[in-house]
C-alpha cells in the first residue's frame, strides 16, 4: 500500500517508516520538524536505501493538508504526529488543543474528501488516566493532563466519525512505554532539552551529558518502591502498526483499540540496572521526591492484540537498553542539526 506517515520525521513514526519500506509498502512523510531534525530523513533512506518523499508542513493548515490529498495516491494513513509532553501540554494547553486535535480534524477531513478509508492512530495508556495496572481496553478512559485529554478527545472524535461513516477503518493504538532504537544505532529518541522520560535520561548520563539520574520517588507500594511501567521496544511497536495496518483491511467493525505493551512492568531501579547492564558499569542516581503526576503502576493487558493482530513484543528490556546505548554512543548530541 502507499502509506501517508505523520510525524514519520519522529522516533516512532521515523522506525515504523524503516519496517513499512523493508515489508513492500510506498510510504510519504508529512511532518512540520516542530520536533524533529531533517537529518533524521537521511538517516532514514541510509537503513532504507530509498528515496523518502517528505512534505514539511503543519498539519494544523487545512489548505496544505486537502493540496496534500489532491496530489498524491494515498492508500491508508499512520497518524503519529502530534505534540506529547505531559509537562509542557500542562503550561500549554491552549497549543496543545490546537495542534493535536485540529491536526487530526484536518488530515481525516482530507481523508473523506479523498475517498482514504484506512487510519492507525497513534494513541496512549495515558488515556487510561490512573488506573493504568493491566489495563485492558474496555476501561473507561480519562486524563490527568492536558495531554491525555487531547488523546482521549481525540480517540472520542474517530469513533464517532467511523459511527458516521461505517466504510472506514480506524485503529486505535495506546502505546505503553516506548523505548529503545534501531539495531544500526542510526536513528533512535532525541528529546530537544533536557529529557523528560526515565530511558533517554539515563542514556545521556551514560554519554556524559548528564551528572545523574534523580529517581523521583522510591516510597510507592510497588517491588522496591519506585514508580513500574511497561517499557516497550520502539522496533515491536512499530511491528505492532504494519500488523494493525494489515488487520485493518479485515475488521468488521469501522474503529478497534489494542494495547500495545509486554504487560510487564519494570521498576525504574531494575531499569537503572539494566542499562547498566549494557554500558558495562553502574550509574550514578540518587533518590529525590516522586514527581507531581506519576502513577507508582502502568502497565498493559496486551492479550487482545496478541490475539486479533497475531502480535506479540518479543524484544527484552536489557535489548531496549542495549539499542538505546547503542544509538546515544553514536549519536552524543542526537541527529545534527543540518
Ligand atoms: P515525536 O515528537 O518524536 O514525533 C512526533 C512528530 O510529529 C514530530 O516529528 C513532530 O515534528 C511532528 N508533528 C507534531 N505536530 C505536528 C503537526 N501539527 N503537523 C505535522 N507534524 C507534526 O513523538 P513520538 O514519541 O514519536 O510520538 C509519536 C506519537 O505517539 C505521538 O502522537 C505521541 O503522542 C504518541 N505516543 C508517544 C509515546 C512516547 O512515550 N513516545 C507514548 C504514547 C503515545
Ligand atoms: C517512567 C518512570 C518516573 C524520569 C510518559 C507520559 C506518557 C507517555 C510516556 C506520551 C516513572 C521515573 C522518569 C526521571 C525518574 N508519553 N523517572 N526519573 O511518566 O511513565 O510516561 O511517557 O504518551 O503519556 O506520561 O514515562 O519515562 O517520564 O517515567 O525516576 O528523570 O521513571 O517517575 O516512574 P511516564 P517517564
Amino acid at each position: 500500500m502507499r502509506v501517508l506517515v505523520s510525524g514519520g520525521a519522529g522516533y516512532i513514526g521515523s522506525h515504523t517508516v524503516v519496517q513499512l519500506v523493508a515489508a513492500g509498502h510506498e510510504v510519504l512523510v508529512v511532518d512540520s520538524f516542530v520536533n524533529a531534525k531533517p537529518s533524521v530523513v537521511g538517516r532514514i533512506e541510509g537503513i532504507t536505501g530509498q528515496h523518502l518523499p517528505v512534505h514539511a508542513f503543519d498539519l494544523t493548515d487545512k489548505d496544505k493538508t486537502e493540496r496534500l490529498f489532491a496530489s498524491e495516491r494515498i492508500d491508508a494513513v499512520i497518524h503519529f504526529a502530534g505534540l506529547k509532553a505531559v509537562g509542557e501540554s500542562v503550561a500549554m494547553p491552549l497549543e496543545y488543543y490546537t495542534n493535536n486535535l485540529e491536526s487530526t480534524l484536518s488530515l481525516v477531513r482530507a481523508m473523506l474528501r479523498h475517498d482514504v478509508r484506512k487510519l492507525v492512530f497513534s494513541s496512549s495508556a495515558t488515556v487510561y488516566g490512573t488506573d493504568q495496572d493491566g489495563a485492558t481496553e474496555d476501561r473507561t478512559t480519562f486524563a490527568t493532563n492536558p495531554y491525555g485529554w487531547t488523546k482521549v478527545m481525540q480517540e472520542q472524535i474517530l469513533r464517532d466519525i467511523g459511527a458516521a461513516d461505517p466504510t472506514l477503518r480506524i485503529a486505535l493504538l495506546r502505546y505503553f512505554n516506548p523505548v529503545g532504537a534501531h539495531v544500526s544505532g542510526t536513528i533512535g529518541e532525541d528529546p530537544q532539552g533536557i529529557p523528560n522520560n526515565l530511558v533517554p535520561y539515563l542514556a545521556q548520563v551514560a554519554v556524559g551529558r548528564r551528572d545523574q539520574l534523580d529517581v523521583f520517588g522510591d516510597d510507592y507500594p510497588t517491588r522496591d518502591g519506585t514508580g513500574e511501567r511497561d517499557y516497550i521496544h520502539v522496533e515491536d511497536l512499530a511491528a505492532g502498526h504494519l500488523a494493525a495496518l494489515h488487520r485493518i483491511g479485515t475488521m468488521d467493525e469501522p474503529v478497534a483499540t489494542w494495547n500495545l505493551g509486554t504487560g510487564r512492568p519494570t521498576s525504574v531501579l531494575e531499569m537503572v540496572a539494566a542499562f547498566g547492564r549494557a554500558v558495562g558499569r553502574e550509574l550514578p542516581y540518587r533518590i529525590v521526591p516522586r514527581r507531581p503526576g506519576d502513577i507508582a503502576v502502568s502497565y498493559a493487558d496486551p492479550s487482545r492484540a496478541e490475539a486479533e493482530l497475531g502480535w506479540r513484543a518479543t524484544r527484552s528490556v536489557d535489548d531496549m537498553c542495549a539499542d538505546t546505548w547503542r544509538w546515544q554512543q553514536a549519536n552524543p548530541q542526537g541527529y545534527p542539526d543540518a
